[in-house]
């Protein structure tokens, strides 16, 4: 049986996509508030600004492509049962070609009903306005998970990394819980890597390659080839 690899990724493996991440100096939070745009209440206060928020992001991921971080994940497969949990709602794992992604906070090719949580329809490209319906005629909000709201997919993701052979975190600050907490699952003797520009605070033994996404994971799945 193929042994299995875990990946926890966050905004930085997108990058050098093109895509802002969060935290950095030129993030998104230096530009928006998270209480305007990414809360239930900044939704049921000002729809149409979250909604427009969600758009753009979603504009902008169909004008960029996966990097080579995403690129060297998907050459793991060769050896490896590899299994991302990523915060990221962009499907750029996806569409470098990973089989098996989780997403922690939702996805920005899909759409839900205000009403029930589990009415999800594909809209790929799409922008959503007021007044678009889901199939059960009430209003379509974006497939996010806002701040405050509950991670339905943090228990399937705690139960890949208590199964974790190998663990690898790519380009998350670790500010956010629950997903921040998930490394805690990893069973002690599992070997752990790091890659990030920055110093990202972790307590446990690991190793680190303190540098972008596009050279780092390559490092780090030459290694594991290599085993
Ligand atoms: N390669 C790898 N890492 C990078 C790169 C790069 N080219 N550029 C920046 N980084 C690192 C930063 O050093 C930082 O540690 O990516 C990390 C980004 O951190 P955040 O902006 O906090 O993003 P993330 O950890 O994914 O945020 C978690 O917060 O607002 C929410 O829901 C949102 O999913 C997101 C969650």
């Amino acid at each position: 049986m193929k042994k299995k690899v875990i990946v926890l990724t966050g905004a930085g493996i997108s990058a050098e996509s093109g895509i802002s991440t969060f935290r950095d100096s030129d993030g998104l939070w230096e530009q928006y508030r998270v209480e305007d745009v990414a809360t239930h209440e900044a939704y049921l206060r000002n729809p149409e600004l979250v909604l427009n928020f969600y758009n753009e992001r979603r504009r902008q991921l169909f004008q960029v492509k996966p990097n080579e971080g995403h690129r060297q994940l998907v050459r793991l497969e060769e050896r490896y049962d590899v299994h991302i949990i990523t915060q990221n709602i962009d499907n750029l794992h996806e569409q470098a070609g990973s089989t098996n992604v989780l997403h922690l906070h939702g996805e920005l090719t899909k759409a839900r009903s205000d009403r029930n949580d589990n009415l999800i329809i594909d809209i790929g490209d799409r922008d959503i306005h007021l007044g678009d319906k889901a199939p059960d005629g009430a209003q379509l909000r974006p497939h996010i998970v806002w701040f405050g709201e509950a991670v339905p997919n943090i228990e399937p993701a705690a139960v890949l990394c208590e199964q974790a052979d190998y663990f690898i975190v790519v380009g998350t600050s670790m500010n956010v819980y629950p997903a921040a907490g998930l490394i805690h699952y990893v069973p002690r003797s599992t070997p752990c890597y790091l890659v990030d520009p920055k110093a990202v605070p972790i307590s446990r033994p690991i190793t680190i390659f303190q540098e972008k996404a596009g050279t780092g994971v390559k490092k780090v799945v030459d290694a594991l080839l290599s085993e």
